[in-house]
């Protein structure tokens, strides 16, 4: 077979042997980014199953409008504009997991060779999405409080101007971290100084742990659109036009499952999306959408998200207080603190490979993912992604400790 070049990019094959490893049952995984699946509302959902109506059982069935059923668009509008999300000159694209939207977003924008930023490390299927354009993909440095913005100036001066900058401010995949209020406000002032277009990722900001930063997952488009509003408390941008690409996905709220996500984009952009949406798949599952649309109309989701965090909270928490007892200190070791979300981000010394880390690991029963992955350039391997998310909550510390053993055993 001769591939197209575009196929050429596409990596992961040696992450997709180290994670054959780690397919047995019996390993304590941190691997799969997923939701815990003892914490699906199976329950509700059952019963709102057998509430639908007929008309809205046969509409189940049946294709639908490339661009989503009005009723979840509508529902879900009224969920965005409670987050201060602007509806005015933008539309709702609802897509086959966010995934897609990225996807139809770079699809769009972005020709071989164009530039893209992303934070270093980044998500693998956002990485993998652009280099199945045959981006340019170049990582930007990150710290606790989100991305650098002088690494970003940076990158501006060396080199032609990206299509857009790619985030995930909140609870990133993978290194967990949040963006802190005033670092979201230098980031808009940036994208509104250079003009550059921002997709901004947010599947996770629903799953924050304490009362603090449930105010910081404002997203930064609701923040942009309130700069605009007079007596907001902000300077004026003059310059301001909304170039901020929100994609959201009901993955982890929901079920990834039900394969649903949604963009929410200036409309010229949204326009060009549901075209090309239109040869991929026609529309997303009609099915899966009548559900979701009758989940968030019944008034579940936050009684719902109410009862989740706490889970995930405790999991984190286990997790970080294994990394505690466990891992060697003083070797230049250091991990991330997560608010919310799903992941703790571990950075090794440069020096040390975290294939190797892995493969002990594994022999020993347990698994994390591995840093290359999320690595833009797909090189630097000294990192490790700990999903607290998916594990048993009672295998949580004894998978730490297998995982920090073999960390000893690679240091020495
Ligand atoms: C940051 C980020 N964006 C997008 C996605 C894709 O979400 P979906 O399952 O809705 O396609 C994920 C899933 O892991 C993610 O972590």
């Amino acid at each position: 077979m001769q591939f197209a070049k575009s196929i050429e990019k596409l990596r992961a094959s040696e992450i997709r042997e180290l994670m054959k490893l780690a397919s047995d049952p019996s390993i304590i995984s941190f691997s799969g980014g997923m939701p815990n699946n003892d914490l699906f509302p199976v329950d509700v959902m059952e019963k709102i199953t057998q509430n639908l109506s007929i008309a809205d059982k046969k509409k189940a069935f049946q294709y639908g409008p490339t661009d989503g059923i009005p009723a979840l668009k509508e529902s879900l509008a009224k969920y965005l504009q409670s987050k201060g999300l602007p509806l005015d000159g933008n539309k709702i694209l609802i897509t086959t997991g966010a995934q897609q939207a990225i996807n139809l977003i770079t699809k769009v924008l972005v020709d071989p060779k164009d530039r893209i930023l992303t934070e270093d490390p980044s998500f693998i299927g956002g990485i993998a999405a652009f280099n199945s354009y045959d981006a340019n993909v170049e990582g930007i440095a990150m710290d606790e409080g989100g991305i650098n913005i002088a690494a970003l100036e940076n990158a501006m001066k060396n080199g032609e101007k990206p299509k857009f900058l790619y985030v995930i401010p909140y609870f990133q995949n993978p290194a967990g971290t949040i963006y802190s209020p005033e670092r979201k406000i230098e980031l808009l002032d940036f994208i509104e100084k250079h003009d550059l277009p921002m997709l901004e990722d947010d599947p996770y900001g629903e799953l924050w742990f304490d009362e603090e930063v449930k105010g910081w997952v404002k997203p930064m488009k609701a923040i942009a659109a309130e700069r605009q509003t007079v007596g907001a408390g902000f300077k004026p941008a003059p310059t301001y036009k909304d170039n901020i690409m929100y994609v959201g996905s009901f993955a982890k709220i929901l079920g990834p499952g039900f394969r649903l996500g949604y963009m929410l984009a200036p409309s010229e952009l949204v326009d060009k999306c549901e075209l090309a949406k239109q040869s991929q798949d026609a529309c997303s599952s009609t099915y899966t959408q009548v559900l979701a649309s009758a989940y968030l109309q019944s008034g579940q989701l936050e009684p719902y998200l109410e009862a989740l965090r706490p889970k995930y909270k405790k999991r984190a928490q286990i997790m970080l207080d294994a990394l505690d007892k466990y891992m060697p200190k003083d070797q230049g070791i250091t991990w991330t603190k997560p608010r919310g979300g799903f992941f703790v981000w571990a950075t090794l010394p440069e020096n040390i490979d975290s294939s190797d880390v892995f493969k002990i690991a594994v022999k020993n029963g347990a698994a994390f993912v591995v840093g290359r992955a999320f690595d833009p350039k797909g090189k630097k391997n000294n990192g490790m992604r700990l999903a607290f998310s998916g594990a048993d909550e009672n295998k949580i510390e004894e998978g730490v400790k297998i995982i920090a053993n073999a960390v000893k055993e690679v240091l020495n």
